[in-house]
Order: C-alpha cells, then structure tokens, then sequence
C-alpha cells in the first residue's frame, strides 16, 4: 500500500500543471455544483485558524482563506502548493509540504478541510485518516469536506491487479499512474462516521457530495475501528476523461 501512496503522490507532482485545466475547464458542467459548495463552506465563517488537507492548486483555498483568519495548508506535492500560493497570495495562508497521514499541526484548529481527498485515502488507512484529523480539530470544531460520490456519470479505469480502490490514471504526455480512488455514498459513509464517533451532515448532488462533520466524542468507540469500509466492498467503476476527475 505504501507504494501505491507514493506513486499517486508522484502522479499529482506531475498532474499539477495541468490540473486545473483538466478538473475545472471554462465549460465546467459542474460549475454552478461546485460553486453550491463553495458557498456551504462560505457560510461556516468566521473561523480563527483553519488547516486544509490536500489543498493542491487552491480550488477551495480563497474561499477557506476568505472566512478563517489564518490557514495552514498541507500538501504532498510541491508543485500543486506552488501554484496555490500563485493564485491565494494571502499572507496568513502557510504552506506545509507533508503527508496527510503523517503530518499534525502544533495547534489544533476550528476547521479542518478536505476537498476530493478522502476518495484517495484507502480502506485500510480509513480509521487512521479519521483519528488524525480528530486530533487537528480543538474541541467544539468541525471539518467541512468534499467529493465524487458513486454517480454513474462515468466511469474509471481500473487496476484490479492492485486492489479493487486502485484506478490508472493518464497524464496529458501518455503517463500512467495508479492511485487509490474510493468513491462514497454520503448516506454510507454518515453511517460509516457513526461508528467512528463523527455526526456528518452531508448533501449529494451528483457527481458530488459535501457537508460538515464533528466529533461526537473525543475518542472512537473501539468496536468501530475494526470494521471494513462499505466503500471497499462496494466500489466499482472504470477512465474517466471528464471534467468532474479529480
Ligand atoms: C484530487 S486533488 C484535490 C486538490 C484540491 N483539494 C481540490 O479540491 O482541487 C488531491 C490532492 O491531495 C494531495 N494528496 C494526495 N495524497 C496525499 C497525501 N498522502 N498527503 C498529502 N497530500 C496528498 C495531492 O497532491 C493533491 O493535491
């Protein structure tokens, strides 16, 4: 699995320069979607210091920018926080280059953000990526998060040789890499943070999802972190050349 993790890792230092192009093009279908989310996290303002997870170019971070009054984002790829610092020059915006799974802020923090990056977290570092972010939070704080849900609308290619969450992906250059990418069903993975001690309150509006979740206590129920995600049984699909790609 640690391999896996590096190569998508690999796949987003390189995809960086043509991710914006290739995920929000000037005809996005999904604009006026996106921009419903956007919105939702507008109106968790005002917040004091706020951590974004895999902020890549900065899709979300003017607007997480615009309601906190001090952001830390944290990214495993360089290049994607290069062109996020281009485009949120912000000066109480701080950029960390780490990874998700390992990485912990000296303070924690009133919000935690996540924007298409829990489809990219595997089943089985599900419970950790959870514990982790609980310990970012301060008490009474919450993570806002977004992503694809399983809609229908196309499909990715897969790599079963890899693992049913493993799709390729295709740089512009003819490049292949593998990545993990889980798709969700909000109501499914509410019940999936129950377990876990998390209320989520999440909308769909295909092919996406977002919402708020808080923890309902400091720790996690025991019972729960044995439990295999529904998303890895259930996950299916094939190579999306769609604007909605993350
Ligand atoms: C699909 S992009 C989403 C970027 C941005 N949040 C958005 O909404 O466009 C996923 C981002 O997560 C980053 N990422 C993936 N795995 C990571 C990890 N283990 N640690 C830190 N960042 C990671 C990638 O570099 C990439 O910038």
């Amino acid at each position: 699995m640690d391999d896996l993790i590096e190569e998508q890792i690999r796949y987003y230092r390189q995809r960086a320069a043509e991710y914006d192009a290739t995920t929000r093009p000037e005809d996005d279908p999904f604009a006026a979607i996106s921009a419903e989310a956007r919105d939702a996290l507008r109106r968790l303002a005002p917040v004091e210091h706020a951590i974004e997870l895999g902020a890549g170019t900065g899709a979300f971070t003017a607007v997480v920018a615009e309601i906190a009054r001090r952001v830390t984002c944290v990214d495993a790829a360089p290049e994607m926080l290069e062109l996020n610092r281009a485009k949120v020059p912000a000066a109480d915006v701080e950029r960390v280059v780490a990874d998700v799974f390992v990485w912990r802020p000296t303070a924690p923090a009133a919000l935690v953000v996540f924007t298409f990056l829990l489809s990219h977290v595997p089943a089985e570092r599900f419970v950790a990526f959870w514990d982790g972010v609980r310990t970012m939070l301060a008490p009474r704080g919450r993570v806002f998060l977004m992503d694809e849900t399983r809609h229908g609308l196309w499909r990715e290619e897969r790599a079963p040789e890899s693992g049913s969450e493993t799709a390729y992906r295709q740089l512009a250059d003819g490049r292949r890499f593998r990545i993990v990418k889980v798709l969700w069903d909000p109501d499914e993975l509410s019940e999936r943070l129950a377990q876990l001690g998390w209320e989520a309150r999440l909308v769909r509006r295909d092919p996406f999802f977002w919402g708020t979740a808080r923890p309902t206590s400091r720790r996690p129920p025991r019972r729960a972190r044995r439990g295999a995600t529904i998303a890895s049984r259930r996950n299916a699909a094939p190579a999306c050349r769609d604007a909605g790609m993350r």
